[in-house]
């Protein structure tokens, strides 16, 4: 139907005839011409009608926005001060002689731009998609399954499926569940990650697996979370945790070179949990922020200020500097801001000192809390945070991880704030995280990545005793403070696998119920293997700019898990209920006092 894409008639097709097809991105009729930009997934081009062409100009002036189009005519150069240099096709026009409607429009429920509220995106998804910045985001993410596919099957990985009607795979969300109509009253689980499986794979002999598959996790959602999401899930046999990270590595650095043409960094950096909380306060950190945390416990140990005192002696405890380059500009008012920002976090308050002039001593510093710090504390403070003239140092007092969390939170907010965040690819790899977390409310122990993830070292009997300390052998790959990718060495002894089901608090029955298969199948000579998995929508965010991964699916629920475009959940007649045998209770209403 069509000789050319819009987006290709360029000055090199000057004088001869092209044949497009697409849609009205924009019709106006200016002193007796019609002048249609054509818009395809290349770009957009300028056709000129003329009145002379009566046929042509018929059909022209009934144009409206979003019609299908087929135009025929001649490329021709526009007059040089007519050039738009920001169009690939900005020093052409094509002079139409034929022009063809395809298929009207309605008028368009939308504006077509960044102006629309999501929810009418939504709604309207096959619209919204016609847009450039969707038309991108969707192809980069295309191209990124392309590139995946390309690098692991030159490394002898294969893709395989894994069961999307199964049994619970524990990873730490809500199940998605589907009733069988075969069996009354049993449901099959949606897949959180198709752990198991791979590991059965590696169990099977496959050696290198993968897959780019759908995960279900019905949690709260957020801009970087999906109830329904894509993995890049990897699994290998006879691997460390170096060989898995280096094979990640290698494919992201191969990736983002054929998909963006970006080079990342030789090898990424390496940061253990508690040395990525200590320094920058978060377990994802952003290195294009360039603040660090700084420990100040020793200089304020024996300060008058219990606030810093207290925490400073306690084994737990902690007090951090965040200095701000430039902060001293902040007012009351965003100091007051930030206060309430640490306050979501857990911080109790957000001690402050301004550095007007740093030659000039305590005469040039103007804080709440100076007054309870002595010479020596205060001098040593502005040393070993590096204060300069200009800056704000920010302290956060309390217990290590809470205040290493709520600084953290701080610095992301004045990077941000002050514009300090750099452009560029920051990665890393985040290692040595607690094996557990222990639960006070539960009153036991929860895997900090998943039940299947084995411990550094040690036997059974050790990581009994000191459950508390172990660290595990889990990994995650950072990308500008976002969690890409997680994975792990697994379990591969039958024994060990049940000693942590046990410190997990699952039962033999209710392990036997609910692992029965891997624990039975982890008896064959089950090789060691590790693996990972990306979360690929999260990667398409970073690499389209986009701030939410709704913006890279092409069909996303929103924040309440709704679909707008199909309306999804919703009712279904009894007959299917019945066939179920399910009997839908309605939610009591809310009393309103
Ligand atoms: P994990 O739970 O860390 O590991 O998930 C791996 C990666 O998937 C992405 N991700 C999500 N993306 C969008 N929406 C969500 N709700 C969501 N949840 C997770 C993140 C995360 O890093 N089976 C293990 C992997 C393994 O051990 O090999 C797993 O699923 O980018
Ligand atoms: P207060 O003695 O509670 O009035 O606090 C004096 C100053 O210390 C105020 O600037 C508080 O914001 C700050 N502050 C209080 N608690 C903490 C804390 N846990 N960490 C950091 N600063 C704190």
């Amino acid at each position: 139907m069509r000789s050319h894409l819009c987006g290709e008639v360029t000055e090199q097709l000057a004088d001869q005839s092209v044949t497009l097809c697409g849609w009205v991105d924009r019709s106006r009729d200016l002193g007796g011409l019609v002048f249609v930009s054509l818009r395809d997934y290349r770009g957009i081009i300028q056709v000129v009608v003329d009145p002379d062409n009566k046929a042509a100009f018929e059909v022209a002036t009934t144009l409206r926005n979003e019609f299908c189009v087929r135009i025929s005519g001649q490329v021709r150069m526009r007059p040089q001060q007519q050039w738009n240099e920001d169009m690939a096709t900005g020093k052409v026009e094509i002079l139409a002689d034929t022009v063809e409607i395809l298929n009207t429009a309605a008028p368009i429920p939308m504006l077509m731009n960044d102006n629309d509220g999501e929810d009418i995106r939504l709604k309207y998804r096959y619209l919204d998609m016609r847009r450039p910045r969707m038309q991108h985001n969707m192809r980069i993410r295309a191209a990124l399954y392309k590139a995946i596919r390309t690098h692991l099957d030159n490394q002898d990985f294969c893709e395989f499926e894994t069961p999307i009607l199964t049994k619970a795979t524990p990873e730490g969300a809500r199940d998605y569940l589907v009733p069988s109509r075969v069996h009354d009253g049993q449901f099959y689980a949606l897949p959180q990650s198709p752990q198991l499986f791979k590991q059965l794979f590696m169990m099977s002999g496959m050696d290198r697996y993968y897959q780019i598959a759908r995960c279900f996790r019905d949690e709260d959602l957020r801009a970087d979370r999906q109830p329904e999401f894509t993995q890049l899930d990897m699994e290998m046999s006879f691997v460390t945790e170096q060989d898995v990270q280096d094979i990640a590595e290698n494919m992201m650095r191969d990736v983002f070179k054929q998909v963006l043409d970006v080079k990342l960094d030789t090898q990424f950096p390496r940061l253990t949990f508690h040395d990525a909380m200590d320094k920058y306060g978060s377990d994802k950190p952003d290195l294009r922020n360039p603040m660090e945390l700084i420990s100040v416990d020793e200089a304020v140990k024996d300060v008058e200020f219990k606030v810093f005192s207290g925490p400073a002696n306690d084994p737990q405890g902690r007090v951090a500097v965040l200095r701000v380059p430039g902060g001293a500009v902040f007012s009351r008012k965003q100091i007051d801001n930030y206060t309430q920002l640490v306050a979501k976090y857990g911080g109790r308050g957000l001690a402050w000192i301004k550095v007007k002039d740093l030659d000039a001593g305590r005469e040039g510093i103007q804080s709440p809390i100076a007054k309870f710090l002595d010479d020596t504390a205060l001098q040593t403070i502005l040393e070993e945070s590096s204060a300069a003239s200009g800056d704000i140092l920010f302290f956060g007092a309390g217990e290590w991880l809470v205040v290493s969390t709520f600084m953290g939170a701080l610095r992301l907010a004045c990077g941000k704030d002050l514009e300090l965040v750099e452009d560029s690819w920051k990665p890393l790899w985040v290692t040595d995280f607690p094996m557990f977390e222990w639960d006070e409310e539960a009153g036991r122990y929860f895997a900090m990545h998943h039940p299947f993830t084995s411990a550094r070292a040690g036997s059974i009997e050790e990581l009994k005793k000191a459950a508390g300390k172990a660290i595990s052998s889990g990994y995650d790959m950072v990308l500008n403070g976002s969690e890409i990718g997680g994975g792990s060495i697994r379990i591969h002894k039958p024994e060990m696998q049940q000693a942590v089901f046990e410190l997990l608090g699952i039962g033999e029955q209710e392990a036997e119920d609910k692992f029965g298969f891997l624990l039975e199948a982890l008896k064959y000579g089950c090789p060691p293997h590790g693996g990972i998995a990306f979360g690929i929508d999260r990667m398409v965010a970073l690499m389209t700019g986009e701030n939410s991964i709704r913006d890279v699916i092409a069909y996303p629920k929103t924040t309440s898990a709704q679909c707008l475009l199909t309306s999804a959940p919703s009712a279904v007649d009894a007959v299917a209920l019945d066939e179920l045998h399910i009997n839908v209770i309605p939610k009591p209403a809310k009393r309103t006092e």
